[in-house]
Formats: C-alpha cells, structure tokens, sequence
C-alpha cells in the first residue's frame, strides 16, 4: 500500500479515506492517533493488522461533539458531567458504559467503551467531516515509543496504512489521562497530564489510583503489555549517587542519557528533557527514537520528580525501561 503524507489543508481527503474504510494517522493535542471509522468493525481490525497490536486491547474513540457521545454511552453519571465540562475537549479518556452501536472489535469485547475529545482543530476536522467517531490507539507499531511527530508515525506505519496528516510536532507528547466512571468510584487507569488532584478538584471527592489498589482487576488490558520500547537497552537510575552509577553504565558503551539537568554531560549522547514534567513528557518519546536513530547500545535516565504532576512521564518511562536502579 502506497501511504499518502498528507498537509492539514487536505483533511477533507482524509476524511473520505476514513468514509471508505480506510486508515489515517492525525496528530491530537497528546500524540499522533492511527484513526478508522469507530461504528465499522471492519475498519477497526485494520488498525490492529497494521500496529501488530493483540486484539484484546481495546481502543479509544475520539468524538468532536458532546452530541456523539449520547449515542456510544447508555449513562453519562453527573461525575462524568463534571470531568466533561472540566476538561473536553482536552487529554482526558472516561470509561463509560457502551451502546450496542459500539462494535466489540473496539472493546476489546468488554461492555465499557474509552471516549475522549481531542483538544486538536486538525483531529476535531477530521472527525467532523469524516461524520463518525473515529477509533484511534496511538500511530506507533505496538511496542514502540508514542509517536508526536508525524516522521514518526511514517517509520513505523509507511507502506501499511493509507495516510498521515502531518500537524507538527503534539503539544503535550505523552498520552490523555484515562478515568474509569464504570464502577462505584472513579479510577484512574492512566496518569496523564491533567493529574489525580485536578480530577478530585473538580469532582470533589477521592478517586482510586489502580496502581494504589491491587484489588482492582487489569481494567486496561493495554496496561498488562510492555510500552514504549527504544531498541537500546532502557534503564532508569533513581539513586542518590545516580551520576556515578550512570558514567559506570555507560562507561565503554555507545550510550545516549537523557537529563533533567541543563549542565549535566556525561560521555555520551545527553539530551536535556528540560526540569519540568511538562517539557520532560514533551519530548521524552522522540528522544528515544532519536537515540534509537543514532545507535546507542543503552540509553540511561536521570532521576525524575516524584509529585504528582510526574505521574505520568514515571509511568511511561516505568513501562519503557528495562531495568530501574532505586
Ligand atoms: O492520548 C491518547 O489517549 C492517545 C491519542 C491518540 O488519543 N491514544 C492512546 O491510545 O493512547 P492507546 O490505544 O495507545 O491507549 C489506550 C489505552 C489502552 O491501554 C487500552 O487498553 C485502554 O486505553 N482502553 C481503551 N478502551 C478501553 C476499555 N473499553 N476498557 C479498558 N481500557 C480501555
Ligand atoms: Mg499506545
């Protein structure tokens, strides 16, 4: 299959590809969604012959109005009310109840559906015009690094889809926060950047943390698989004296680290993330790809923060690295 690199200004093009079953990769506000028409089972199966991703892990629909959201649930909670009006369109994924118009191939088979709104005008088109809710995982091959560039969707998924618009590089980089609001307490499956803290601020009330609670069985089957993966050995060095253990890690090793700190420089390839967790989450997953690129045998981190604003750039990482030295 010939891919077609597509400018934004061509949305119109994309959406008919999406009308006829087809697969385009769109960039959101997070990272880049390999998007198919969400209501054509079809269409949906296709996104995971093309990412090689197991069938059970369901994907998330992203819809452009509240409007479309009535017909794939058959409950809005007033929780759900709340975080809707907090946050859409915006990073944040809510677990809700599915319609029977919501095809199992999306699901995974389970009876919740995963709905967001894209804080995107690019994706917020495409969707418009393609007239569907369009079901879209992340436009990475299963395993790899999020894509929040489109050359990065291109080398994974040339040749095996029919287009990417090319937006730019995603403002925020690492994925939408993701609430389950199925059960008697909403749980946070997947820290994202709008954090436990925001979510609790606007619902007044405690949520669960799965990570917090081993009870709580693995609600996101996407959890259970290994994420993120550069090629190069990916270890995470927490310990106080982390700048002698990683110049002993990498010592006689093509090695490339990744640094929190402007001035650090150590005998490899460093790349400063930035001391925020919002410039670190913005560039965390190109830079393994750029490292990936440039060969390196091993690819160690700094420490990162540990409030909760850090959630989830410590998730992904956690799920990426081989290895963590605390
Ligand atoms: O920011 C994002 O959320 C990006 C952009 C493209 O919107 N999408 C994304 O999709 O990260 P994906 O497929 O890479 O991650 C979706 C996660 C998976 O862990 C999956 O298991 C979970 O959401 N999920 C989706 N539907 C679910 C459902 N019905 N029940 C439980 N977990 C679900
Ligand atoms: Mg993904």
């Amino acid at each position: 299959m010939k891919t077609k690199l597509l400018q934004p200004s061509a949305v119109a093009t994309a959406a008919q590809i999406l009308r006829r079953g087809g697969l385009v990769a769109f960039p959101t506000e997070t990272v880049y969604g390999l998007g198919a028409n969400g209501l054509d089972p079809v269409a949906v199966r296709r996104i995971f012959a093309a990412k090689g991703r197991p069938a059970d892990n369901p994907v998330i629909l992203h819809i452009a109005e509240v409007a479309q959201l009535l017909k794939l649930v058959t409950a809005v909670s007033p929780a759900a009310r709340k975080l809707i009006k907090a946050f859409w369109p915006g990073p944040l994924t809510l677990l809700l109840p599915k319609s029977s118009l919501v095809p199992a191939a999306v699901t995974g088979g389970q009876a919740t559906v995963a709905i967001r709104m894209p804080n995107n005008s690019i994706a917020l088109e495409l969707i418009t015009k393609a007239g569907c809710p369009l079901a879209a995982p992340s436009a990475n091959l299963s395993g790899r690094p999020s894509p929040t560039q489109a050359r990065h969707v291109w080398e994974d998924l040339a040749g095996k889809i029919d287009a990417v618009i090319d937006g730019g590089e995603t403002k925020i980089g690492i994925e939408s926060t993701i609430v389950d609001l199925t059960g008697a307490v909403p749980v946070l499956l997947r820290p994202g950047i709008i954090t436990r803290a925001d979510l609790q601020a606007v619902l007044n009330f405690e949520i669960e943390v799965l990570a917090d609670n081993k009870n709580i069985a693995p609600k996101s089957p996407g959890l259970k698989y290994r994420h993120y993966s550069p090629r190069a050995r990916l270890l995470w060095v927490e310990t106080e004296n982390y700048e002698a253990v990683i110049k002993k890690l990498i010592k006689n090793k093509t090695a490339g680290v990744l640094c929190t700190r402007r001035q650090a420089n150590y005998q490899a390839f460093n790349i400063y993330l930035g001391a925020d967790s919002n410039s670190v989450g913005h560039k965390f997953f190109a830079a393994l790809r750029d490292l990936d690129k440039l060969g390196v045998e091993i690819i160690v981190v700094e420490p990162l923060g540990k409030t909760e604003e850090w959630a989830g750039v410590r998730d992904r990482l956690r799920r990426a690295a081989k290895g963590i030295i605390s």
